[in-house]
């Protein structure tokens, strides 16, 4: 199946120089950011309203929505988020390294849709390579008089800041991306009562999107809410960024409209399972999301509706795709022990809770399963989650503790056997694991 290339085509088409700033003036750049900055606020937050473009960070917030929702205090602030560190997805990756100018006219059109004069992209510490790309973009652009105190001659004065993570997931999470961007510890804040719409970046109105969400920008403004609605599904408009990893014939990040099946997505466009192997399960939007199995969801339309009803999210557009060689204790523990090691520790439920749930995990896979394990690891994740339902019902102040039980949810509903051999096993086996005993 071909992908619909919006975001991808310019990098697909010139492989060899697509980040340059040459190439982007040649194949039409920063045209539209000339064309925003002759419009007004009102017009521009319409126009994305209008386009029906969600945020691609994993929330799935209308745009236009958030941008309307921005206090009227000034200075207000623009943050690029490119922290890109839930395991799976390396969407944003591609863009930033590859077309780092479409993010920066994409900057461009919402700072003056948001009267910004102040932005910053916010880059994955371990994305070097990447974050040079974008330096040198933002360098260029200052040079060709698209940033500074003149934009394009217009008079409109507009600063860009780079500023690397130091490795942190949590600081993917906006409010802790704030904190770190200001010098603090990367811990989220308590919402409400404050978003950072309304106080943000130094407790000023903040606008967080993510890259691919930027990425978009130019596109809607050049060619017109009817064309971006026209591209993808009726409700879940343009085209969206998958990146389908694990255990595919052809892994990769491909750019497509909503709205096909996972069967299609998993067997025609990634090209079906390794070896020929059975489809076990899949991961539908990275690794905090509940995973999907062949028996339920192959069918499914891939939606952001349809997918929140039947129990999950698209999020951030990681799929995971897990064979019939998939030991799913071992997956599960694999995803909770992420969560653990990246809790911030604020929260009580969150820092003990997933470093219980990693500890009963391995402890089954270490061949000292209990019987009381499963019921366990309910309780657990009860207590990080009310109910173990979705969407979360969190106790905490972010969801990264409830993403953790996701893991643990699906592992109980869908493989609660597997589990229980797990535990079967260990019992004809006593084993002392170091620090729990018997
Ligand atoms: C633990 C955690 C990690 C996150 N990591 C990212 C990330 O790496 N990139 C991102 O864009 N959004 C991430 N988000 C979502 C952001 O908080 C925020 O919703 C998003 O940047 C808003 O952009 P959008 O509206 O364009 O999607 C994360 C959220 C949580 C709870
Ligand atoms: S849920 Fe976890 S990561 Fe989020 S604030 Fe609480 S302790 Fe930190």
């Amino acid at each position: 199946m071909n992908q619909t290339l919006v975001l991808f085509k310019r990098m697909t088409e010139h492989p060899a120089d697509s980040h340059t700033i040459d190439r982007y003036l040649e194949t039409g750049g920063y045209e539209q950011a000339r064309v925003a900055l002759g419009r007004t606020r009102d017009e521009l937050v319409e126009l994305v309203k209008s386009s029906g473009l969600i945020g691609r960070g994993g929330a799935g917030f209308s745009a236009g929505m958030k941008w309307s929702f921005l206090a009227p205090a000034r200075p207000a602030y623009l943050v690029v988020n490119g922290d890109e560190s839930e395991p799976g997805t390396f969407k944003d990756r591609q863009l930033l390294e590859r077309d780092p100018h479409q993010m920066v006219e994409g900057m461009i059109i919402a700072a003056v849709a948001n009267e910004v004069h102040e932005a910053f992209v916010y880059i994955r510490g371990e994305y070097p390579k990447p974050a040079r790309r974008v330096q040198q973009a933002v360098a260029d652009a200052y040079e060709r008089g698209f940033l500074g105190r003149d934009v394009m001659g217009t008079g409109y004065h507009l600063d860009i800041t780079v500023h690397l993570g130091a490795g942190a997931y949590i600081c993917g999470e906006e409010t802790a991306l704030l904190n770190s961007l200001e010098g603090r510890r990367g811990e989220p804040r308590l919402k409400p009562p404050f978003f950072p719409a309304a106080k943000g970046l130094y407790m000023l109105p903040t606008i967080v999107n993510n890259v691919e969400t930027i990425s978009n920008l130019p596109h809607i403004v050049e060619r017109g809410i009817d064309w971006y609605r026209g591209l993808g599904h009726d409700v879940d408009t343009g085209t969206f960024l998958f990146s389908v990893s694990g255990h595919v014939q052809k892994p990769g990040n491909y750019e497509l409209p909503h709205g096909m099946t996972w069967r299609k997505l998993i067997y025609d466009v990634a090209g079906g399972i390794r070896n020929d192997n059975e489809l076990k399960a899949w991961v539908p939007g990275g690794a905090s999301a509940p995973w999907f199995v062949p028996s339920e969801h192959l069918d499914l339309e891939i939606t952001k509706s349809v997918t929140d009803s039947s129990g999950s999210m698209l999020g951030s557009g990681a799929v995971i795709v897990m064979d019939e060689t998939t030991d799913m204790v071992a997956a599960a523990e694999r995803l909770v022990r992420f969560f653990a090691e990246e809790s911030c520790g604020q929260c009580t439920p969150c820092r003990e809770g997933t470093t219980w749930l990693d500890m009963i995990l391995r402890r089954m896979l270490d061949g000292g399963g209990r019987a009381v394990d499963l019921d366990l690891l309910y309780d657990v994740s009860d207590n990080i989650s009310v109910g173990v339902g979705w969407p979360p019902k969190q106790t905490t102040i972010c969801p990264l503790g409830p993403s953790a039980v996701s893991a643990v949810k699906s592992l109980l509903e869908y493989f609660r056997p597997e589990a229980e051999a797990h535990i079967a096993r260990a019992n004809r086996v006593p084993v002392t694991i170091k620090g729990f005993g018997q």
